[in-house]
This record gives C-alpha cells, structure tokens and sequence, in this order.
C-alpha cells in the first residue's frame, strides 16, 4: 500500500494535523503558531468555528462588510456581506445609495414551496401503482407524522405527495415528488428525515398490503433527498424611476442614451448564453455576499438560481428591464429557499450578527434581501459597463491588492493612488512605479 496515504486523519489532534501538514509539504514549525494566531481569540468562538468542519487547522478569513442604505419597501438596511472579490461591496454600497435617492427597492415574495423526491425501482404495473396511489399516501402521512407534528405546529408540514412514473429514464423507476412548507426554517434535515421515512413506508406498504403479490413486493429504494430546484419558492425585486433621472446632473439625452444602452444589455444576456453566464455571475456577486455573511447555503441558492435561469430551455439572464412612457423598470425573480433559524445562521457569532444587523427578518422577508442585493449588483456592474467599463472600478480596489502584495507601507499608498488615478494598473506597472520611487528616495536621502 502507497505509505503517503494518511490513515485516520480525522482523529488527529489540531496539533497533529499541523504536524502533518509540515511534513508533508516542508513547512516550518513556526506554522503552528502562525495558524494559532489567526483563530478567534476567545475559546467559545473558536470552538463554534473549529465544529462547522472536519479536521480544522485554523480560521479562513474574509472580510466582514456592510452596505448602508440598502432601502427595502420602505426600511432603510444595513446589509452584512461577505466577499474575497474586492469591488463587490462597493457596487452595492453604491447602487443602495443610488436607488435610495430613488424610493428605494421594491420586493415581494411569490412562494415558499420547498420540494424532495424518493427515487424507487418497482417492477410492477404503472396503471395498478397510479390507483393504489392514494392509499399509499395516506400511509406515508400518518407514518411521519411523528417527524411533522412540530413543523405543523408552526403552520408547515408536507403540503404534497405526488407519483411520478418514469420509465422512460430507467425501468421500473417511479419517483415520490414532495412538497413541503419548512416556515422559517432552511428545513434540509426536516425534508430527508421525512423522504427516508416515506422509503421505509413504502416498502413496508410493498412487503404487507394484500393488493401486490409475488414480484410486486420489491421496491428498491435508489435515494431519498432534497431538491435544491424550488422555482414554487420565488422572491421579485425591483426599482423604478424617470428615464431622466438615471444620471445624476447629467442631460436628458444622456440618461435617454445610457437606458437604450442598459436595455440592450439586458436583452443580450437575456439572449446569449456566454454573456448571461458573466451576467449572472454579477448577480450572485451580491446574493452570495449576503448569504455568505448570515450562514446561508450559497451553492443552494447558486445551483437553484441557475436552474431557474434555464427554466424555459435555455439559460438566460436573471434580471428584466422595461424601459416605457419615460419611465426606467429593472426587475428580478429568483428562485430560492434560505433558512433564517437552525444551522450555521444560527451558531456562528458573525452569522448572528448579520441577522442582526438585518433585523432578524423572517425566510420570506431574507428571501425579498436576496433579490434586492442581486438586482444592486447586477444594476452596478451593467452601469458600469454600458458607461465607463468594470475596470476602472475594478482597478481601484485591485490596486489595494498589489500594494498589500508589494507589502508597502500604508502611508505610502496614497502617493500610488494619486499616480495611478488615470493610469492602467497592473502588477508590473505598480511594482515599476514603487521601484523608481524607492530609487529616487535612496538617492534623496543618500543611502
Ligand atoms: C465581476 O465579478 C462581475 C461582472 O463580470 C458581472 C457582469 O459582467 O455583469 C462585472
């Protein structure tokens, strides 16, 4: 056996892990304390954190933002975000701030259906499992109601139990579609304690009732699980105002001009797949950024709200413009379930904070959040680049980048910016700069 396997990784000390670590790749021992020095300092907090994952060997840190004057159906919010792409926060800071001078964002929620599926194998007759199907259901409802009696308390439950047949993909292969209300709850652990209920249930109703017989008996169940595809779980966000008013101080013709430009934008990711990819990517620069900061699942939300961005048959851009009687209308739908109690949201100390921050809003009032922080985002890229282009954003806080990478001394950075204000920013072209300077200051200061 190859010895570079490590056995039992997970039952090593942090210690250990590090050890290996230093080992294996040739690290010095100073690395431990290294590592030590990045985690939180007070043991509750470090304990929390170290518990989120397997073999932990420090924190990973990114930074904590906030974007003020996110103004939602009238509240004026803080958004937390969490981003490791430096321009993120700022577009969105500045789109809120934009719109805000506008009326704000307008949100609403159209569903909050969350869904699952047993995937089973039975060799019987379609026609004869379609009739039996009612009986069975009413089985697989009385049989987890130990699981559902507290979500129903709180106004959930499983709202759906429908039979697909679905030969077609594999013989025999029927699938139990499920629908469920989880409340305030992400309800992952709710939702597949209930379908591997539901696979017990049905071969017990297989292996028992005297309706099947011989080879009906079988039902192999194939998996049990949640689906991250929730097009009935939907939140709409959008913004308006005077065509004239898109440009602050700006001309008439401009701002007529700039809204011909943003539409065309938006229907060409509406249209062309390799821009409605980059489109939407802007998107979830935002909606990720939030979900991030409050312990929100962002591959859920990312693997649905790309789903649904195919959901006509072929992928488009998630945001609508409608530009009409001078008025400016930019919209999006998103298909999403979040969790505002339970899990990460509600164990990790910043997760809470965001929370916080945000009000404790409830699932459907963080779903309408999601929405507003990916239309901010997506109006703040497509802005720039139907006017100035993304780099010149972009570049600002990419230059922060180099100069940290450069490890020169803040009270230098300004002299650099200053230099660079209209100039193309590049590692090269900064690392250049700095070098000249640095010459010129030896020679000025002799040494
Ligand atoms: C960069 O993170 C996101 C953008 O590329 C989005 C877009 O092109 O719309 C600027």
């Amino acid at each position: 056996m190859d010895d570079s396997i490590i056995k039992g990784f997970s039952k090593y000390t942090k210690q250990q892990r590090i050890n290996a670590l230093i080992q294996k790749c040739g690290f010095g021992e100073s690395l431990a304390t290294w590592l030590n020095s990045l985690e939180a300092a007070d043991e509750t907090t470090r304990r929390i954190i170290n518990d989120l994952s397997e073999n932990p060997i420090t924190s990973f840190h990114l930074p904590f933002s906030i974007a003020p004057n996110f103004v939602v159906n009238g509240k004026n919010l803080l958004f937390p975000l969490v981003s490791e792409e430096s321009s993120v926060v700022a577009a969105l800071a500045n789109a809120a701030g934009f719109w805000a001078r506008r009326g704000g964002f307008q949100a609403e929620v159209l569903g909050t259906e969350k869904k699952g599926q047993v995937h089973f194998l039975w060799k019987g007759d379609a026609e004869k499992l379609r009739l039996l199907f009612p009986e069975i259901r009413e089985r697989l409802l009385a049989e987890s109601a130990f699981l559902t009696a507290k979500m129903v308390k709180r106004g959930g439950g499983i709202s759906a139990i429908k039979l697909k047949e679905m030969s077609s993909v594999l013989a025999g292969y029927f699938q139990l579609d499920a629908s469920f209300e989880t409340c305030d709850a992400m309800g992952a652990n709710f939702i597949n304690s209930c379908l591997e209920q539901f696979g017990k249930s049905l071969q017990h109703y297989f292996q028992t009732s005297d309706k099947v017989s011989g080879g009906e008996r079988d039902c192999e169940i194939i998996m049990a699980i949640l689906s991250n595809y929730t097009p009935e779980s939907r939140a709409r966000a959008w913004v308006e105002c005077p065509v004239t008013d898109l440009l602050d101080g700006k001309p008439e013709e401009d701002c007529q001009q700039f809204a011909e430009k943003f539409e065309q934008a938006i229907r060409i990711s509406q249209a062309d797949v390799s821009r409605a990819v980059t489109h939407n990517k802007g998107i979830f620069n935002g909606i990720d950024a939030l979900a991030i900061a409050t312990g929100n699942d962002f591959r859920a939300i990312e693997a649905c709200g790309h789903a649904f961005a195919a959901r006509d048959g072929r992928y488009s851009g998630l945001t609508d413009v409608k530009v009409q009687d001078g008025m400016f209308r930019f919209s999006i739908e998103l298909a999403t379930t979040v969790g505002v109690v339970g899990g990460v949201t509600s164990v990790h100390p910043l997760a809470k904070l965001a929370m916080r921050i945000l009000g404790n809003p409830s699932a459907k009032e963080f779903m309408m959040f999601l929405a507003v922080a990916g239309l901010a985002s997506n109006f703040g890229a497509v802005k720039a680049l139907v006017s100035a282009g993304i780099q010149q954003g972009h570049m600002k806080m990419h230059l922060s980048n180099i100069l940290n990478q450069l490890n020169i001394p803040e009270e230098r950075w300004a002299e650099i910016q200053q230099y660079f204000q209209d100039k193309t920013v590049s590692f090269s072209a900064v690392e250049e700069y700095w070098n000249n300077l640095e010459g010129e200051n030896k020679i000025l200061t002799g040494q």
